[in-house]
């Protein structure tokens, strides 16, 4: 999609489809009077006729009939407020849907934000392109989706700033890789393996600065990486471990660490799940393919810090040879967890990668899982939970999520629950009481980060989707991508 700004009057426009955002009960906007001059008061009479209103979601199109350069009008109801990044990104979307359905390969956009341009204007391609995700390789009549082929932003007045180009330019360079990790969380169990991921890994992430390394059971063992090992018994596929680097060509200003959960099915070992709970479970990868896809895009994004991304990836099923309730793990840094649910499984694979990334001193250590029901049952779908033993850290990640239109909210690590993580036999166990489940897990992963600043995403929620929307259809969403990439850019 090719995204151009210009400077021109709304008369004059020519595109196939003229979007305009229309606040609520502003329907005498002068952009609005201008376009009905024009067309000789039937906008306004069609208006009056209708139930638009600008109310948010309500849409009202418009064919001009050569009146104007433009063929069709599409009048977007963005609510009452001033319009925020969030309802640009909506706006995208909900253009990009509409010009779908009427055959439109070009869109024009009425471009006037009151505030923070940058911003709006990176969020309404974002949102332009997000809309844009299919999932149909498994579809035998699914036909290539119509192509979007330009967006232009115009007003008459606006001026393209370098600000506002270098915040396009990222959204143009992130929706890829959130593209990329909703496919590959969509994509089928059996063939999202582990070997899987870490070719995906090798395929994605290339480009300047950027390497990769891929770790076979042998390597795992060696590494003594005891959980994923162990979480791994149960099945037939070999567990890898995949590291990837990211080194900037200047001087690095901070280290980060990414970990992510990857599990490809957790079917919750000999702990079974019920069969219910197991039919979207293909998504237990999702932080881990998250950190996958941030990861591919750094190169496009120029930061100049050092980023490593972590995941150790395996099935969790229950074979003849799985871990069983009452084992004991023992972990490259002395600690040991028993296993009184093989079903809390994440925490014994992150518990690996969070250790062996502590050994690097990292400036920031942040991991992305869908860790806990608990959570989910917390704060629904579309809030992730976020754990940090740093404020500062907590309260970047959740204003970087604000920006990116993704919803995190803090959950606290309160110590004195450590009391339900002890164990009869070992320094902890993986299961706490029955209640606080996400806020258990949490510490069992914050006994593995030492004093690092470190943030827990728990994306158990948003990180699938169980019905389409604006900006997604239903399935893995790519949760988290954007929120770390905004991250990244602020340090
Ligand atoms: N992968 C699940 C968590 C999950 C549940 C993610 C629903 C997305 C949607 C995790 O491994 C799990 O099974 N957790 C257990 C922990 C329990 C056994 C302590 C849970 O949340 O029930
Ligand atoms: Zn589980
Ligand atoms: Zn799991």
């Amino acid at each position: 999609m090719e995204i151009s700004f210009r400077d021109t009057p709304v008369e004059r426009i020519k595109s196939d489809l003229l979007v305009i955002p229309v606040r609520e009960k502003k329907l005498d906007d002068p952009v609005l009077r201008a376009l009905d001059r024009r067309l000789k008061t039937h906008l306004r009479v069609r208006i009056e006729k209708s139930k638009f209103t600008g109310a948010e979601g309500t849409t009202l199109l418009f064919a001009t009939l050569g009146m104007l350069p433009a063929g069709q009008i599409l009048l977007i109801g963005v609510g009452a407020s001033e319009m925020a990044t969030d309802a640009w990104r909506k706006t995208g979307a909900r253009a990009r849907k509409e010009a779908l359905a009427i055959g439109a390969a070009q869109i024009a956009v009425w471009f006037a934000p009151g505030q923070d341009s940058d911003n709006a204007a990176a969020a309404l391609v974002e949102g332009t392109m997000l809309a844009g995700y299919q999932f149909n390789k498994y579809r035998s009549n699914s036909k290539a989706p119509a192509e979007l082929k330009t967006l232009v932003l115009f007003r008459s007045g606006l001026k393209k700033t370098a600000a506002m180009q270098k915040s396009v330019d990222s959204a143009q360079a992130i929706t890829p890789a959130v593209f990329l990790a909703r496919d590959l969380i969509n994509e089928p169990p059996s063939v999202a393996t582990a070997r899987f991921l870490g070719a995906q890994a090798e395929t994605h992430c290339r480009g300047r600065g950027l390497t990769v390394e891929v770790w076979n059971k042998k390597k795992i063992a060696a590494m003594r990486l005891a959980g994923l090992l162990a979480v791994n018994r149960g099945s037939l596929e070999e567990p890898r471990f995949i590291r990837i680097h990211y080194k900037p060509a200047g001087k690095a200003k901070k280290k980060v660490a990414l970990i992510g959960k990857g599990i490809t099915f957790d079917s919750g070992g000999l702990s079974l799940k019920p069969s219910k709970s197991m039919e979207t479970m293909k998504l237990d990868m999702a932080g881990g393919a998250a950190v996958i896809a941030i990861m591919s895009c750094l190169p496009k994004l120029g930061l100049d810090i050092e980023v490593t991304g972590y995941v150790p990836t395996t099935d969790n099923l229950p074979g003849h040879n799985a871990q069983k309730p009452g084992d004991v793990i023992r972990y490259r840094n002395g600690k040991t967890i028993e296993v009184l649910n093989t079903d809390a499984e994440g925490r014994l694979i992150l518990a690996d990668a969070l250790a062996l990334a502590a050994e690097q001193k990292p400036d920031y250590m942040i991991n992305l899982a869908t860790l806990t029901g608990a959570c989910m049952t917390a704060l629904g779908t579309q809030v992730g939970g976020i754990f940090s033993n740093n404020q500062p850290l907590a309260d970047n990640l959740i204003r970087s999520s604000q920006e990116a239109g993704e919803k995190l909210w803090q959950l606290p690590l309160v110590k004195e629950y450590k009391e339900l993580i002890k164990s009869s036999v070992a320094d902890m166990k993986n299961i706490g009481g029955a209640h606080g489940g996400a806020i258990t897990a949490a510490l069992i992963l914050e006994e593995f980060v030492g004093d690092i600043p470190w943030a827990h995403l728990d994306i158990a929620g948003p990180a699938f989707a169980e019905s389409d929307n604006a900006l997604c259809p239903k399935g893995g969403t790519g949760f988290g991508v954007r929120t770390l990439s905004k991250f990244l850019a602020t340090l």
